[in-house]
């Protein structure tokens, strides 16, 4: 039985998901309310090694159906040995980037058929839904300028890719992406909340933590 709070965040590259992942890891902790921080892809043993292969520049090319089941391979480990264990043992556990990203990314992104995403996304994570999910939404040529100015050199397969293959059927790669974001906050509006990015980094925080709290609260009792 899942005891502890899931909450997940998500957005287009350089739109600040991972500082505010990170600050509300440490707001939790200073309050001290047990909490993991795991980021996707990587998180484990497997997934680190499966995050070099995707993010590798060496890689370019990769069929999408290959990129796609390495998402989803990392995020079984994942969901395996870090999230459903601290779940179980009550803990709130704070995702950089979970299922929403395969969707958006792969989904709607490269045009893989929605249905084939969705069912292995649940195969994948069965019991471990996120029960609450921010999306910091960006405009995407502002997001990748930002993301370029503190881009790892090796790992920066998928930015390079955004801006040399940027229009696909007619529609920024980023911007297929954001739509599908959107998407999903339609359709599950009680767990996905879209947050403007566009502000400074305390000002988005301090909406964060009062959906969070509201959250914890309905949680404790
Ligand atoms: P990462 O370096 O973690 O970037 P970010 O800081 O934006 O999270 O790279 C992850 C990249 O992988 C990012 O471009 C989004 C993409 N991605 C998918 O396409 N599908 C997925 O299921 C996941 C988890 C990530």
């Amino acid at each position: 039985m899942k005891k502890g709070l899931f909450i997940t965040f998500e957005g287009l590259e350089g739109c600040g998901k991972t500082t505010q992942a990170k600050m509300l890891f440490d707001f939790l902790i200073k309050q001290k309310i047990p909490s993991i921080y795991t980021k996707e892809p990587g998180g484990t043993k497997i997934g680190d090694k499966i995050r070099k292969i995707l993010l590798d520049q060496k890689n370019d090319g990769m069929d999408y159906k290959t990129e796609m089941l390495l998402f989803l391979a990392s995020r079984a480990e994942n969901v395996r040995l870090i999230i459903l264990p601290a779940l179980e043992e009550g803990k709130v556990v704070i995702s950089d980037r979970f299922y929403d990203s395969t969707t958006a990314y792969q989904g709607y992104g490269r045009g893989i058929d929605l249905k084939i995403t969705k069912h292995l996304n649940n195969l994948v994570v069965g019991k471990a839904i996120p029960d609450l999910t921010f999306i910091l939404d960006i405009d995407p040529y502002e997001g990748l300028r930002r993301s370029a100015s503190f881009g790892n050199s090796r790992e920066m397969r998928f930015e390079e890719e955004f801006i040399n293959k940027k229009i696909i059927g007619g529609k920024l790669f980023l911007e297929r992406v954001r739509q599908g974001y959107y998407q999903l906050s339609y359709e599950e509006i009680e767990r996905i909340k879209i947050i403007d990015a566009n502000r400074s980094k305390e000002d988005i925080f301090e909406e964060i933590i009062k959906i969070v709290n509201k959250k914890l609260a309905y949680l404790v009792n």
